[in-house]
Protein backbone atom coordinates (compact mmCIF):
# COMPACT_ATOMS: atom_id res chain seq x y z
CA UNK A 1 0.00 0.00 0.00
CA UNK A 2 1.27 3.82 -1.00
CA UNK A 3 2.25 5.88 1.91
CA UNK A 4 0.17 8.70 2.66
CA UNK A 5 2.88 10.66 4.29
CA UNK A 6 6.25 10.08 4.63
CA UNK A 7 8.23 12.55 7.14
CA UNK A 8 11.79 13.35 6.69
CA UNK A 9 13.48 15.18 9.58
CA UNK A 10 14.68 15.62 13.19
CA UNK A 11 13.60 13.96 16.41
CA UNK A 12 14.36 15.53 19.82
CA UNK A 13 13.71 14.75 23.42
CA UNK A 14 11.75 18.05 24.22
CA UNK A 15 12.73 19.07 27.86
CA UNK A 16 10.15 21.74 28.74
CA UNK A 17 10.63 24.39 32.14
CA UNK A 18 7.40 26.68 32.64
CA UNK A 19 8.46 29.79 33.39
CA UNK A 20 7.10 33.23 34.46
CA UNK A 21 9.48 35.28 32.30
CA UNK A 22 12.83 34.25 30.26
CA UNK A 23 16.21 35.21 31.88
CA UNK A 24 18.05 38.13 30.44
CA UNK A 25 21.96 37.16 29.61
CA UNK A 26 23.87 36.55 32.84
CA UNK A 27 20.45 35.79 34.69
CA UNK A 28 19.22 32.62 36.15
CA UNK A 29 15.03 32.58 36.69
CA UNK A 30 13.30 29.43 38.56
CA UNK A 31 11.59 27.50 36.60
CA UNK A 32 8.97 24.62 37.19
CA UNK A 33 9.13 20.95 37.45
CA UNK A 34 10.97 19.22 34.12
CA UNK A 35 8.68 17.31 31.82
CA UNK A 36 10.30 15.57 29.43
CA UNK A 37 8.24 14.85 25.83
CA UNK A 38 9.00 13.14 22.85
CA UNK A 39 9.26 15.94 19.93
CA UNK A 40 11.30 17.24 17.08
CA UNK A 41 9.50 18.80 14.13
CA UNK A 42 9.84 15.35 12.35
CA UNK A 43 8.76 13.34 14.85
CA UNK A 44 5.90 15.98 15.96
CA UNK A 45 4.44 15.70 11.90
CA UNK A 46 4.52 11.90 11.53
CA UNK A 47 2.77 11.45 14.98
CA UNK A 48 0.47 14.11 13.95
CA UNK A 49 -0.59 12.72 10.88
CA UNK A 50 -0.55 9.07 11.94
CA UNK A 51 -3.43 10.07 14.91
CA UNK A 52 -5.26 12.00 12.72
CA UNK A 53 -5.27 8.57 10.55
CA UNK A 54 -3.00 8.86 7.78
CA UNK A 55 -0.93 5.88 6.80
CA UNK A 56 2.56 7.45 7.88
CA UNK A 57 5.99 6.77 7.94
CA UNK A 58 8.92 8.75 9.57
CA UNK A 59 12.76 8.41 8.23
CA UNK A 60 14.85 10.52 10.75
CA UNK A 61 17.94 9.66 12.97
CA UNK A 62 17.96 9.34 16.63
CA UNK A 63 20.54 8.33 19.24
CA UNK A 64 21.58 4.65 20.87
CA UNK A 65 20.27 6.27 24.01
CA UNK A 66 16.91 6.44 26.37
CA UNK A 67 15.72 9.34 24.93
CA UNK A 68 15.61 7.23 21.49
CA UNK A 69 14.26 4.61 22.77
CA UNK A 70 11.31 7.15 24.29
CA UNK A 71 11.16 8.56 20.65
CA UNK A 72 10.79 5.37 18.64
CA UNK A 73 7.81 4.06 21.32
CA UNK A 74 6.56 7.45 21.13
CA UNK A 75 5.81 7.10 17.24
CA UNK A 76 5.11 3.16 17.09
CA UNK A 77 2.50 4.27 19.97
CA UNK A 78 1.17 6.58 17.35
CA UNK A 79 1.29 3.91 14.56
CA UNK A 80 3.94 5.15 12.41
CA UNK A 81 5.95 3.11 10.75
CA UNK A 82 9.53 3.21 12.07
CA UNK A 83 11.21 0.91 9.43
CA UNK A 84 13.43 4.27 8.65
CA UNK A 85 14.71 5.49 12.02
CA UNK A 86 18.46 5.07 11.71
CA UNK A 87 20.14 4.47 15.17
CA UNK A 88 23.40 5.71 16.25
CA UNK A 89 25.87 7.75 15.49
CA UNK A 90 25.86 10.75 18.23
CA UNK A 91 23.41 11.37 21.17
CA UNK A 92 19.34 11.99 20.13
CA UNK A 93 18.82 15.54 19.74
CA UNK A 94 17.57 17.48 22.21
CA UNK A 95 15.45 20.81 22.55
CA UNK A 96 15.28 22.75 25.45
CA UNK A 97 12.02 25.25 25.72
CA UNK A 98 10.99 27.34 28.14
CA UNK A 99 7.36 27.87 28.18
CA UNK A 100 5.66 31.33 29.85
CA UNK A 101 2.28 31.98 31.05
CA UNK A 102 0.73 32.99 27.76
CA UNK A 103 1.68 29.43 26.25
CA UNK A 104 4.80 31.13 24.28
CA UNK A 105 7.78 29.04 23.58
CA UNK A 106 11.37 30.03 23.28
CA UNK A 107 13.42 26.74 22.13
CA UNK A 108 17.51 25.71 21.61
CA UNK A 109 17.53 22.46 20.11
CA UNK A 110 21.03 20.55 20.37
CA UNK A 111 20.68 18.52 16.76
CA UNK A 112 22.65 15.30 17.40
CA UNK A 113 21.60 12.40 15.72
CA UNK A 114 19.64 14.86 13.37
CA UNK A 115 22.83 16.51 11.86
CA UNK A 116 23.80 12.97 11.14
CA UNK A 117 21.32 12.45 8.56
CA UNK A 118 23.03 11.99 5.43
CA UNK A 119 22.12 12.36 2.03
CA UNK A 120 23.67 9.18 1.74
CA UNK A 121 20.92 7.67 4.71
CA UNK A 122 18.35 9.03 1.88
CA UNK A 123 19.34 7.49 -1.24
CA UNK A 124 19.54 4.06 0.93
CA UNK A 125 16.10 4.40 1.47
CA UNK A 126 15.02 4.75 -1.65
CA UNK A 127 11.76 2.30 -1.16
CA UNK A 128 10.44 4.79 1.14
CA UNK A 129 10.42 7.66 -0.98
CA UNK A 130 8.89 5.28 -3.67
CA UNK A 131 6.12 4.50 -1.58
CA UNK A 132 5.05 7.78 -0.63
CA UNK A 133 2.72 10.41 -2.39
CA UNK A 134 3.53 13.09 -0.48
CA UNK A 135 6.61 13.71 1.24
CA UNK A 136 7.53 16.16 4.42
CA UNK A 137 10.47 17.86 5.31
CA UNK A 138 11.88 20.87 7.76
CA UNK A 139 15.17 21.98 8.39
CA UNK A 140 16.50 20.21 11.51
CA UNK A 141 18.16 18.17 9.48
CA UNK A 142 21.25 19.05 7.29
CA UNK A 143 19.78 21.34 4.08
CA UNK A 144 22.23 18.65 1.72
CA UNK A 145 19.84 15.79 3.29
CA UNK A 146 16.64 17.99 2.35
CA UNK A 147 17.99 18.47 -1.67
CA UNK A 148 18.86 14.46 -1.90
CA UNK A 149 14.76 14.00 -0.58
CA UNK A 150 13.86 16.39 -3.43
CA UNK A 151 15.89 14.56 -5.80
CA UNK A 152 14.30 11.15 -4.74
CA UNK A 153 10.93 12.22 -5.22
CA UNK A 154 8.55 9.65 -7.36
CA UNK A 155 7.02 11.25 -10.12
CA UNK A 156 3.89 13.23 -9.55
CA UNK A 157 4.85 12.68 -5.38
CA UNK A 158 3.79 16.25 -3.71
CA UNK A 159 6.77 17.79 -1.33
CA UNK A 160 6.17 20.13 1.51
CA UNK A 161 8.57 21.85 3.50
CA UNK A 162 8.46 23.81 6.54
CA UNK A 163 11.78 25.73 6.03
CA UNK A 164 12.63 25.96 10.07
CA UNK A 165 14.99 26.75 11.38
CA UNK A 166 14.91 29.50 8.48
CA UNK A 167 17.41 29.15 6.74
CA UNK A 168 18.32 30.47 3.38
CA UNK A 169 17.18 27.87 0.56
CA UNK A 170 18.78 26.65 -2.76
CA UNK A 171 16.82 26.79 -5.76
CA UNK A 172 16.24 23.39 -6.74
CA UNK A 173 14.67 22.45 -3.14
CA UNK A 174 12.48 26.08 -3.71
CA UNK A 175 11.26 24.98 -6.95
CA UNK A 176 9.86 21.55 -4.90
CA UNK A 177 7.80 22.59 -2.44
CA UNK A 178 4.15 22.42 -2.98
CA UNK A 179 3.43 24.37 -0.31
CA UNK A 180 6.31 25.85 1.65
CA UNK A 181 4.56 26.38 4.88
CA UNK A 182 5.96 29.36 7.21
CA UNK A 183 5.32 31.08 10.23
CA UNK A 184 5.26 35.23 10.41
CA UNK A 185 8.76 34.92 11.74
CA UNK A 186 9.88 32.64 9.00
CA UNK A 187 8.47 34.99 6.18
CA UNK A 188 10.63 37.56 7.67
CA UNK A 189 13.97 35.97 7.82
CA UNK A 190 13.54 34.19 4.29
CA UNK A 191 12.33 37.57 2.92
CA UNK A 192 14.61 39.69 4.39
CA UNK A 193 14.59 43.45 4.77
CA UNK A 194 11.70 44.37 2.32
CA UNK A 195 9.23 41.67 3.47
CA UNK A 196 6.71 44.19 3.86
CA UNK A 197 3.66 44.34 6.70
CA UNK A 198 0.65 41.93 5.38
CA UNK A 199 0.64 38.21 5.02
CA UNK A 200 -0.20 38.78 1.14
CA UNK A 201 2.89 40.83 0.71
CA UNK A 202 4.93 38.17 2.36
CA UNK A 203 2.90 35.46 -0.19
CA UNK A 204 3.96 37.31 -2.82
CA UNK A 205 7.42 37.57 -1.83
CA UNK A 206 7.84 34.37 -1.13
CA UNK A 207 5.84 32.78 -4.31
CA UNK A 208 8.73 34.93 -6.41
CA UNK A 209 11.09 32.60 -5.00
CA UNK A 210 9.95 29.72 -6.82
CA UNK A 211 7.67 27.38 -4.64
CA UNK A 212 4.38 26.36 -6.60
CA UNK A 213 2.35 27.25 -3.04
CA UNK A 214 2.59 29.13 -0.08
CA UNK A 215 0.77 29.18 3.00
CA UNK A 216 1.68 30.74 5.72
CA UNK A 217 0.19 30.74 9.02
CA UNK A 218 -0.62 33.04 11.48
CA UNK A 219 -1.49 31.37 14.72
CA UNK A 220 -5.08 32.42 16.07
CA UNK A 221 -5.62 34.37 13.11
CA UNK A 222 -5.19 30.70 11.01
CA UNK A 223 -3.54 30.82 7.85
CA UNK A 224 -3.14 32.42 4.46
CA UNK A 225 -2.69 30.09 1.34
CA UNK A 226 -1.55 31.49 -2.13
CA UNK A 227 -0.38 30.08 -5.33
CA UNK A 228 -0.57 31.73 -8.90
CA UNK A 229 -3.99 31.61 -8.94
CA UNK A 230 -5.57 32.16 -5.95
CA UNK A 231 -4.74 33.82 -2.14
CA UNK A 232 -7.13 32.66 0.69
CA UNK A 233 -7.46 33.68 4.06
CA UNK A 234 -8.11 29.96 6.10
CA UNK A 235 -9.73 31.27 9.33
CA UNK A 236 -8.61 29.38 12.53
CA UNK A 237 -11.82 28.07 15.07
CA UNK A 238 -11.10 30.12 18.65
CA UNK A 239 -10.00 27.70 21.41
CA UNK A 240 -8.07 28.86 24.51
CA UNK A 241 -4.14 28.36 24.01
CA UNK A 242 -2.09 26.40 26.56
CA UNK A 243 0.99 25.30 24.68
CA UNK A 244 1.97 26.12 21.44
CA UNK A 245 5.05 24.06 21.21
CA UNK A 246 4.54 22.06 18.08
CA UNK A 247 0.95 23.34 16.46
CA UNK A 248 2.78 24.80 13.51
CA UNK A 249 3.80 20.66 12.77
CA UNK A 250 0.74 19.82 13.37
CA UNK A 251 -0.59 22.17 11.34
CA UNK A 252 1.69 21.13 8.18
CA UNK A 253 1.40 17.42 8.70
CA UNK A 254 -2.04 17.52 8.47
CA UNK A 255 -2.29 19.98 5.30
CA UNK A 256 0.45 17.63 4.06
CA UNK A 257 -1.95 14.27 4.16
CA UNK A 258 -5.16 16.39 3.38
CA UNK A 259 -3.34 17.65 0.08
CA UNK A 260 -2.22 13.87 -0.64
CA UNK A 261 -5.96 13.12 -0.58
CA UNK A 262 -6.57 15.50 -3.47
CA UNK A 263 -8.15 18.26 -1.16
CA UNK A 264 -7.55 21.84 -2.58
CA UNK A 265 -5.26 23.65 -0.74
CA UNK A 266 -7.70 26.10 0.84
CA UNK A 267 -9.86 23.16 2.36
CA UNK A 268 -6.31 21.55 3.34
CA UNK A 269 -5.59 24.40 5.01
CA UNK A 270 -8.56 25.07 7.11
CA UNK A 271 -8.72 21.26 8.02
CA UNK A 272 -5.13 21.30 8.92
CA UNK A 273 -6.20 25.10 11.45
CA UNK A 274 -8.33 22.63 13.12
CA UNK A 275 -5.63 20.23 14.13
CA UNK A 276 -3.09 23.30 15.01
CA UNK A 277 -6.17 24.92 16.99
CA UNK A 278 -6.15 21.56 18.70
CA UNK A 279 -2.88 21.12 20.19
CA UNK A 280 -2.21 24.20 21.29
CA UNK A 281 -5.14 23.49 24.12
CA UNK A 282 -2.70 21.13 25.57
CA UNK A 283 0.60 20.60 27.23
CA UNK A 284 3.65 19.39 25.18
CA UNK A 285 4.02 18.53 21.37
CA UNK A 286 3.00 15.19 20.22
CA UNK A 287 1.53 14.67 23.22
CA UNK A 288 -0.87 17.40 22.73
CA UNK A 289 -1.99 15.77 19.21
CA UNK A 290 -5.58 15.05 18.39
CA UNK A 291 -7.46 12.39 16.20
CA UNK A 292 -9.40 13.19 14.00
CA UNK A 293 -13.13 12.70 16.92
CA UNK A 294 -11.08 15.51 18.70
CA UNK A 295 -11.30 18.03 16.22
CA UNK A 296 -12.65 21.51 17.24
CA UNK A 297 -15.37 22.38 14.34
CA UNK A 298 -14.54 24.20 11.60
CA UNK A 299 -14.73 28.22 11.93
CA UNK A 300 -17.20 29.97 10.43
CA UNK A 301 -16.64 31.70 7.29
CA UNK A 302 -13.93 29.10 6.42
CA UNK A 303 -13.61 27.22 3.33
CA UNK A 304 -14.32 24.08 5.21
CA UNK A 305 -17.59 25.58 7.24
CA UNK A 306 -20.76 23.65 7.24
CA UNK A 307 -22.67 24.79 4.21
CA UNK A 308 -26.00 26.75 5.82
O1 LIG B 1 8.23 22.66 16.51
C1 LIG B 1 8.36 22.23 17.83
C2 LIG B 1 9.58 21.38 17.99
O2 LIG B 1 10.71 22.17 17.74
C3 LIG B 1 9.77 20.80 19.36
O3 LIG B 1 9.16 19.54 19.53
C4 LIG B 1 11.27 20.75 19.50
O4 LIG B 1 11.80 19.46 19.48
C5 LIG B 1 11.81 21.58 18.33
O5 LIG B 1 12.35 20.78 17.39
NA1 LIG C 1 0.59 21.72 22.57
Amino acid sequence: ADLELLVVGSANADLVVGVERRPAAGETVLGSDLAVHPGGKGGNQAVAAARLGARTALLARVGDDAHGTLLLEAQRAAGVDTAGVLVGGAPTGVALITVDPSGDNSIVVSPGANARLTPQDIRAAGGLLAAARVVSSQLEIPLETVAEVVRGLRPGARFVLNPSPPAPLPAEVLAACDPLVVNEHEARVILGDDAGDAPEEWARGLLALGPRSVVITLGAAGALTADSSDVVRVPSPKVDAVDTTGAGDAFTAALGWRLGLGEELPAAAAYAARVGAAAVTRKGAQDSYPTASELPTAAPDGPEAPVA
